[in-house]
């Protein structure tokens, strides 16, 4: 199959472009680089010994989507290309709309010109807000918390209403819980500038000593510890579960949502404790307040995944404390 990748250069696009490519098919990376380097296609190129095809555009440009599409000959299309601060999405929404609203319409409009009707769309768990239970499952109420959680959860009513207005098309709206990790090679993994918001990539910067401590946000929610839990996947795991949903999609019409977690609920302090059991060393931490607008428990029910794409998880935590770290080891600043 020929596949498009929107925001295949950035942190889960270029691992699922390693997996994609491994397993015979041929991928082409649509970015324009707003958050990813261009010396990832260098890396990609080292991982798989050959370079992959790559234009450089935004997504809201309608009539290049559709070039690509014709001029590749695409088969279907992975849509990651978004904004996923959530912080920033509060501070300036229109961006957040106009970025992953707006731009999701662009790449479809395209892709009903051209007639490819084969779509996976990288949604998220924030779709789902509150919990009214736990784990949840795809049929759990969405209530978004923010406006990035809004453009997620809009784009899959769009994608909702496409397929009913023509059967052929073949959606899969994957929400995803929280990617961690890191290709084995440690050439590609998640980097964000400056203070990263999230945990893996703020305990893997204070490891390396460019953070002098771990804030814990809370130690008195009403979990197993007192610290927060999520349900923490590796990013090639999460790879494979793109395959899974194209393999599925290729004999299924329709619009399928479907969770990708492994079901486990890990603490902030467990997590904490399996990056210290790989690198052999206590972290610097303390106890702060909770973090405003943070959930205390949310986790995956994943039934679903397992019984209709025949995918799940098999990576373990230490998996995905290891090689977030060797990324980390392989990418230090001079200075460090
Ligand atoms: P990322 O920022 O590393 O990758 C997104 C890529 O899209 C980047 O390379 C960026 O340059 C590109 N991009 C953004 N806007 C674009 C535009 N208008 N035109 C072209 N390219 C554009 O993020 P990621 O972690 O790889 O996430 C991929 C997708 O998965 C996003 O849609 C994100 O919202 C969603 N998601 C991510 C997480 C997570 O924790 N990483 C969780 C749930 C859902
Ligand atoms: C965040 C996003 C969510 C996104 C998810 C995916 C918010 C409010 N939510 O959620 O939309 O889908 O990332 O990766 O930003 N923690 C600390 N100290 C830190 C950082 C985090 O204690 O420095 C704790 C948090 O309180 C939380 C856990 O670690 O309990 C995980 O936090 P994080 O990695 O930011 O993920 P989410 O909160 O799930």
């Amino acid at each position: 199959m020929r596949i498009l990748l929107t925001g295949g250069a950035g942190y889960i696009g270029s691992h699922t472009a390693v997996v994609l490519t491994q397993a015979g098919h041929e991928v082409v990376i649509l970015d324009n680089f707003c958050n990813s380097q261009r010396s990832v296609l260098e890396r990609l190129k080292s991982i798989l010994g050959k370079g992959l095809l790559c234009i450089d555009v935004d997504v809201r440009n309608t009539a290049s989507v559709s070039k690509a599409l014709r001029d590749y000959q695409i088969d279907a299309v992975i849509h990651f290309a978004g904004l996923k601060a959530v912080g920033e999405s509060v501070q300036n929404p229109l961006k957040y709309y106009a970025n992953n609203v707006q731009g999701s319409i662009s790449v479809l409009q395209a892709m009903q010109e051209v007639g490819i009707k084969t779509f996976v769309f990288s949604s998220s768990a924030t779709v789902y807000g509150d919990p009214k239970y736990l784990p949840y499952d795809e049929d759990h109420p969405t209530q978004p918390m923010n406006p990035y959680g809004w453009t997620k959860l809009q784009v899959e009513e769009i994608l909702h209403d496409l397929s009913k207005s023509d059967p052929q098309w073949k959606i899969s709206c994957l929400r995803y819980f929280n990617p961690v990790g890191a290709h084995d090679s440690g050439l590609i993994g998640e980097d964000p500038n400056g203070i990263p918001n999230n945990l893996m990539p703020f305990i893997s910067k204070v490891a390396s000593g460019e953070l002098p401590q771990l804030n814990i946000f809370g130690n008195d929610y009403l979990s197993k510890d007192g610290t927060g839990e999520r349900d923490y996947i590796h990013v090639m795991d999460l790879a494979d579960g793109h395959m899974a949903a194209l393999d599925f999609l290729s004999n299924n019409s329709g619009w399928h949502a479907i969770n990708l977690g492994t079901g486990v609920s890990t603490s902030v302090l467990e997590l904490v404790e399996a990056f210290e059991g790989v690198i052999h060393k206590k972290l610097p931490k303390e106890f702060v307040e909770r973090r405003p607008g943070d959930l205390p428990i949310y986790y995956a029910k994943v039934d679903k995944a397992k019984n209709t794409l025949g995918w799940e998880a098999k990576r373990s935590l230490q998996d995905m404390c290891r090689s977030s770290w060797d990324f980390k080891k392989k990418n230090l600043s001079p200075a460090q």
